[in-house]
């Protein structure tokens, strides 16, 4: 029977297929703090942690038996993978089940901003609404415009795909280009520049790396037209939030829907008070479905780690080889 720690409670259907080994569960609502988190790893085969726990090499101080750091979303950011194949520790995500479902609240805030959704909300039930008007709550067209696509991987292009349905014109920019994205979608592959210039709605699906910290600052919003929107949906820390507040309060883009923020779970308090922008707790996965879907694939993950396979979702395969040379 193997020791799994995980800092959090997951959906039933992953717990059931852990049953057989020896769980710790930590059952705060909050994330653990680190010393909690070291505490909880001790001496255990398997860590399952969520984004909002930063693994590091401290952590992994705390058990020599640790054998795979099986994180509970998609971006792994929050782990130092570098340390962890070092260790000959294996690290996994959770790609794929929630592609679709992040991909739809994307488009829920595309269209929440566009056409003022949460404002209207807030209107009728301050009882302000005192029949139709013709220049009552404004907002923009989304049918027909132009959408930019930043980072077109899973994520990204399924909310590519949806924009077909509205008649959308698709840019995007990534590191390499996608020819199947090109014919499924018509998008077409430009440099970030073009793609702020000439986008009406810009969304973000990067993960988060040395290289796409604050990839957009005060330079590219600036680049954006005064129409344009910005969704993020991919980490908080993409985009520097001092320069968006900025942008925001003068105009230099009409609003933003942001799903992730730089500093979680803490707000730039600015934003707040800002009637362009939409704010929801990091919830891109957040159905019950997908989330049930995701403790299964991390469950599986777990699984086959503690029974010597190589698990589905791994992402350092260099530390299998590791692990299989210190056998
Ligand atoms: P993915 O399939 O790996 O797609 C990410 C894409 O980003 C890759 O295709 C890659 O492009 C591109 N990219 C990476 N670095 C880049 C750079 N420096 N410049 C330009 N493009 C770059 O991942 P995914 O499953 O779509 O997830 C994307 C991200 O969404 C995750 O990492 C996570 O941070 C975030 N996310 C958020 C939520 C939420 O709840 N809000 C939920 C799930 C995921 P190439 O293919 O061209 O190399
Ligand atoms: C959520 O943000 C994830 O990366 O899965
Ligand atoms: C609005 O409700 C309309 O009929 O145009």
């Amino acid at each position: 029977m193997a020791k799994i720690f995980l800092t959090r409670r997951l959906l039933d259907e992953g717990i059931e297929l852990l049953k057989e080994h020896e769980l710790e569960i930590y059952e705060g609502d909050a994330p653990p703090s680190k010393e909690e988190i070291i505490e909880g790893v001790k001496g255990k085969d398997a860590l399952i942690c969520l984004l909002t726990d930063k693994i590091d090499r401290e952590v992994m101080d705390a058990s020599s038996r640790l054998k795979i750091i099986a994180n509970y979303a998609v971006g792994y950011d929050n782990i130092d993978v570098e340390e962890a194949t070092r260790r000959g520790i294996l690290v996994t995500n959770t790609p794929g089940v929630l592609t679709e479902t992040v991909a739809d609240l994307t488009w829920a805030l595309l269209m929440a901003i566009a056409r003022r959704i949460v404002e209207g909300d807030k209107f009728m039930r301050e009882g302000k609404f005192k029949g139709w008007a013709p220049k009552l709550l404004l907002g923009t067209d989304v049918y027909g415009k132009t959408l930019g696509i930043i980072g077109a991987g899973r994520i990204g292009r399924a909310v590519a795909r949806r924009a077909r349905g509205f008649n959308m014109k698709i840019l995007y920019y990534s590191r390499k280009r996608k020819e199947e994205m090109e014919k499924e979608c018509n998008a077409k592959f430009v440099d970030l520049h073009t793609l702020l210039k000439e986008s009406d709605y810009v969304s973000l699906h990067l993960p988060l790396t040395d290289e796409t910290y604050h990839l957009i600052g005060e330079k590219e919003l600036k680049m954006m037209k005064p129409t344009a929107y910005l969704i993020n949906t991919a980490r908080g820390k993409c985009v520097d939030e001092k320069a968006l507040v900025k942008a925001l309060e003068e105009g230099w883009i009409r609003g933003a829907a942001l799903d992730v923020f730089e500093n979680e779970p803490q707000l730039t308090p600015e934003l707040k008070k800002l009637d362009n922008v939409i704010l929801t707790p990091h919830i891109g996965s957040a159905s019950y479905e997908t989330r049930s879907r995701m403790a299964v694939m991390v469950a599986e993950n777990v699984i086959a780690a503690l029974d010597g396979k190589m698990p589905p979702n791994c992402i350092n395969p260099e530390a299998w080889k590791k692990s299989e040379r210190n056998k």
